[in-house]
């Protein structure tokens, strides 16, 4: 996910730059730039001089080395590291972007972009890169050359922009100021004690220098020069006022990055996993479609003719949810076993099976012993695991690492999300090898490449529905406060919404010790409903997908005897929502398919704010532990 940071002051800013992008490569992002304000101008004739690359921050830490030393010494510039989603991650797509005299960084997406293209091109202007983000700096360009100031023509230019952006712009002919505007994706403003001030997707690069800051809303701009920082609204241009907040956070608090657990800072860390994890199975100099990186576990997946998924809890979830998935798109056949009774059976596999091990930790004892079964008869294995050098993933014949990062809090988020995402990935790749085997020779297939171009913008899509102010962590801890007290849940959902509500209702056992039960909501009439009255809550996934109409049918029959309804759905079904005690509003997305990316933090964050009531020990809950190594 991209990072910005952008500082004026009295320190170099190459510095201040340089360290603040190294505090937010947790973010994820696949190539990263600077741009420093100069105090006479460059070799090409311009008062900002940039530097850019793709890759690791390294390169341009590199690349710094060898500024002239009036860029050394500047005192006012911006920084960038990209998660790339329109065009590829090159050195020409990096950020920060010039467009003439105004040089800007971005982060987010900027929906209408095609269409803000071709009146761009009409307009004479040629596009460098492949990127939404630097026809905003057009944009601002065209508003100055009518005789606007910088802050009023990025308001004038906001205007003309659909989706969810912050920005932040510098021009040659305002060098004294750093406009930035806080548009979905998080943005953090302080003043500098020494003078000048600092703005930042988050406030760990500003911890180095202050620990009062003005967490920035939807729609606030900020003006930062070497008197400070002035707040402005951004749809009237008017000065506005932010609270100030002091973060007396400790070295563990600023190690959960200022989250009171860490499992919050986890659930927070998705969309950086998904970014991590797309990096880390794709080769994304192809141009197909889920590219899949090439090694042992790429060959295995794209020989086999069946799938066995072996795991346990989340894990199993997981394999569950991947089995929709693969159905769907690759039209393999998929089976899920829970490993701690496959073990024990006597399994039945055909002839091109690949069994494949699911696991966060790579250690749990049932998991690993069907590898080793496996693998004693024969049968090739597959690995799907966070911790390298784990057993499971050492012993299995191949693996695929997904990139969560280190996962501390015991029940698992970020790590599942990246399961979930990795198995997407398998079945997109399958897709697109059974179009070239089926399909006409060089086509691909547009439900596939569909797919894809909508899980490369999944990253930002999901930090704007985390990070909304009054979004769905505000429901999540509004309703929590009424159900704390609940008897029991169910969670039921229908096709892609049954593995989610298995596991909302296994993160609220886990953490909150609360007795709830994830249900096929189809089968809740066969027995359990006997067990609905106005004690028990009813939390339903009802998206608006294939299945919603009948999860809504399902929601009426348990309504009718008393439960309290908690739905999470479409914004704009406004029938499910009157059916509702407390409603959840997930994000619009392209893509049915990529619900449960959005669904499982809802349910995620459901279940964190109960139990942050409850008291419980919500990072280590009594009696889990991290990796089951044990029968
Ligand atoms: C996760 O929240 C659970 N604590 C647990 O069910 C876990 O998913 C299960 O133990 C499997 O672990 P693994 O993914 O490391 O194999």
């Amino acid at each position: 996910m991209c990072g910005i940071v952008g500082y004026i002051g009295k320190r170099p800013a190459v510095e201040v730059l340089l360290k603040g992008l190294s505090r937010l490569e947790y973010r994820g992002y696949d190539s990263t730039g600077i741009a420093l304000r100069l105090e006479t101008e460059n070799s090409e004739g311009s008062k900002i001089e940039i530097r850019k690359s793709e890759g690791k921050l390294e390169n341009v830490q590199k690349l710094a080395t060898s500024l002239p030393a009036q860029a050394k010494n500047s005192l006012c510039g911006i920084g960038h590291t990209r998660w790339a989603t329109h065009g590829k991650p090159t050195t020409q797509n990096a950020h920060p972007h010039r467009t003439g005299h105004v040089v800007l960084v971005h982060n987010g997406i900027i929906e209408n972009y095609q269409e803000i293209k071709e009146e761009l091109l009409a307009r004479g202007h040629k596009p460098a890169s492949e990127t939404d983000s630097e026809l905003f700096g057009f944009l601002v360009l065209d508003e100055m050359a009518k005789g606007l100031g910088l802050r009023e023509a990025v308001i004038v230019s906001f205007r003309g922009i659909i989706g969810v952006c912050s920005v932040v712009v510098m021009s040659e002919r305002e060098l004294g100021k750093i406009i930035g505007v806080r548009n979905g994706t998080p943005m953090v403003a302080a003043l500098d004690p020494s003078g000048g001030a600092i703005l930042a997707s988050d406030a760990q690069p500003i911890l180095e220098y202050t620990n009062d800051v003005f967490f920035m809303g939807d729609g606030d701009l900020v003006e930062l020069s070497e008197g400070g920082a002035e707040f402005f609204d951004l749809t009237t241009g008017l000065p506005k006022k932010v609270e100030s907040t002091h973060l007396d956070w400790s070295i563990d608090r600023i190690d959960r990055g200022g989250y009171p657990h860490y499992m919050l800072k986890e659930i927070y860390e998705q969309p950086t996993a998904l970014v991590d994890t797309l990096n880390a199975l794709l080769d994304r100099a192809k141009i197909e479609s889920f590219p899949l990186a090439k090694h042992r576990g790429t060959e295995l997946l794209m020989a086999a003719e069946e799938l066995v998924f072996v795991a346990c809890g989340s894990s199993w979830h997981a394999a569950l949810l991947g089995k929709y998935w693969l159905e769907k798109y690759a039209r393999i056949s998929v089976s899920v076993e829970l490993a701690s009774e496959f073990r024990y059976r006597d399994p039945v596999l055909r002839p091109g099976a690949l069994v494949i091990g699911v696991s966060q930790s790579g250690e749990t004892a049932d998991t690993l012993a069907v590898i080793r079964a496996m693998k004693k008869q024969g049968v090739p294995t597959l690995a799907v695991v966070n911790v390298r050098g784990s057993p499971i993933a050492r012993e299995a014949e191949g693996v695929f690492f997904t990139a969560a990062g280190p996962e501390i809090g015991v029940a698992s988020t970020k790590a599942l999300l990246t399961q979930f995402l990795t198995l997407l990935t398998f079945a997109g790749a399958l897709s697109a090898k059974r179009h070239h085997e089926h399909g006409k020779k060089g086509s691909t297939d547009p439900l596939t490449d569909a797919l894809f171009k909508n899980t490369l913008v999944l990253p930002h899509a999901l930090t704007a529905y985390l990070e909304a102010t009054d979004g769905v962590a505000k429901q999540a801890q509004t309703i929590a406060k009424s159900l704390v007290d609940a008897k029991g849940f169910f969670f039921i959902g229908r096709g892609y919404s049954y593995p989610v509500a298995l596991e909302g209702a296994l993160k609220l056992k886990e953490i909150a010790y609360v007795h709830a039960e994830g249900y096929a909501a189809g089968e809740l009439k066969h027995g359990p409903i006997a067990m609905i009255d106005s004690d028990m809550v009813v939390v339903v996934l009802a998206p608006k997908d294939a299945w919603r109409d009948k999860t809504v049918s399902n929601l009426e029959e348990v309504k009718a005897r008393g439960a309290r309804i908690v739905s999470i759905g479409a914004p704009s079904d406004s029938h499910l929502r009157s059916l509702s005690d407390f409603w959840i509003p997930l994000p619009e997305l392209e893509d049915d398919a990529l619900l449960p990316f959005a669904m499982t933090p809802a349910v995620q964050l459901l279940s964190y704010e109960i139990a942050v009531l409850k008291g419980t020990d919500i990072d280590k809950p009594r009696n889990l532990a991290k990796s089951v190594t044990v029968e």
